[in-house]
């Protein structure tokens, strides 16, 4: 496997395409928005840079890394003569459902497709294609080039043979892989969710400031960064539409999302991603400045 395309190019996609381009893929990346497609060219050029800087890489890496990355915004020419497919693209069921059906119409009958949900049911993905077996979740974590794991998820119909490749193609890639079943949130966000959503509530019902909750569940539980400020991270719209996801698998309170969340999210204050959430980042730093004053008073 060589040839791969990435369907998506935001906070994810970018990440998966700068990963794979970085371990000599070729990899075709495909996003509605041509903004989307050069914002991502210019993140993955500034992130090269500072992996230059820290001797981590060689610029003559970095400049190969980026020669294997070719953008593209319409789906049928980016998907040509590869062999696996990673969509990376807003977390909302509607819109994988009608991706996936458009990627089993136009891709070689050998290719996989995968998904980097963070949520949504592999297996009902799977159901608008012709190739079930071959339809797996390939979840990377966020910032993509750091982090170790990848949650590979098999679906009910995805076959031994691809859960392996997806396996090893994970560990080619330098990341640690580890094998879920399929179920709402999978392992990672089923544990974590609840968690940013309680924090969430914790604010909500004023118990205590942006930076109190997070100062505690960082010195308190050695957690390197807090859960708010990690909420920003992922994106504000991303973790409300896992936990709609999950509240929709399991029912019950504890997956229903926090009025605050919603509202923040109906506000446009998505976290880093904006500009704007539990903290301020509007001069472009990945990290917080300023708490936002959030709280029911
Ligand atoms: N943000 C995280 O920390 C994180 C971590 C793990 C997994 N994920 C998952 O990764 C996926 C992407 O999340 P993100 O944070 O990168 O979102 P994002 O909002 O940053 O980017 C989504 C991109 O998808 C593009 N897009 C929308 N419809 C498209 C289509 N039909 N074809 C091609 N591109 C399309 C958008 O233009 C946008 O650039 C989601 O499924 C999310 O759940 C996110």
């Amino acid at each position: 496997m060589k040839n791969i395309t990435v369907i998506g190019a935001g906070t994810m996609g970018n990440g998966i395409a700068h990963t794979f381009a970085q371990r000599d893929f070729n990899v075709n990346l495909v996003d509605i928005s041509a903004n989307a497609l050069e914002k991502a060219i210019s993140t993955i050029g500034k992130n090269l840079d500072r992996m230059v800087k820290k001797e981590k890489i060689t610029e003559k890496e970095k400049i190969s890394t980026l020669s294997n990355i070719t953008t593209y915004t319409d789906i049928s020419e980016g998907v040509k003569g590869v062999d696996l497919v990673v969509e990376a693209a807003t977390e909302n069921k509607e819109l994988k459902l009608k991706i996936f059906g458009q990627l089993d119409n136009v891709c070689d009958e050998h290719t996989i497709l995968a998904s980097n949900t963070s949520s949504i049911s592999i297996t009902e993905i799977a159901t608008v294609t012709n190739r079930a077996e071959k339809v797996i979740g390939m979840h990377f974590m966020n910032p993509v080039p750091i982090m170790k794991l990848v949650e590979v998820i098999r679906g009910k119909a995805t076959s031994d043979q691809v859960t392996s490749t997806i396996m090893e193609m994970s560990k080619t890639l330098g990341k640690i892989p580890v094998e879920v079943n399929d179920a709402p949130g999978f392992v990672a966000n089923r544990i974590l969710m609840p968690m940013i959503n309680e924090a969430i509530y914790t604010l909500h019902e004023n118990i205590s400031s942006v930076e109190g909750i997070d100062t505690v569940m960082m010195l308190g539980m050695s957690h390197p960064m807090g859960p708010l400020h990690l909420a920003d991270f992922i994106g504000l719209d991303i973790c409300l539409s896992i936990l709609e996801v999950m509240h929709e698998g399991f029912g019950g309170k504890k997956y229903s999302p926090c009025p605050l969340l919603i509202e923040m999210v109906a506000a446009g204050k998505l976290g880093i991603k904006s500009g704007e959430g539990f903290y301020n980042y509007s001069d472009g730093s990945r990290n917080k400045k300023v708490a936002a004053q959030f709280s029911k008073n």
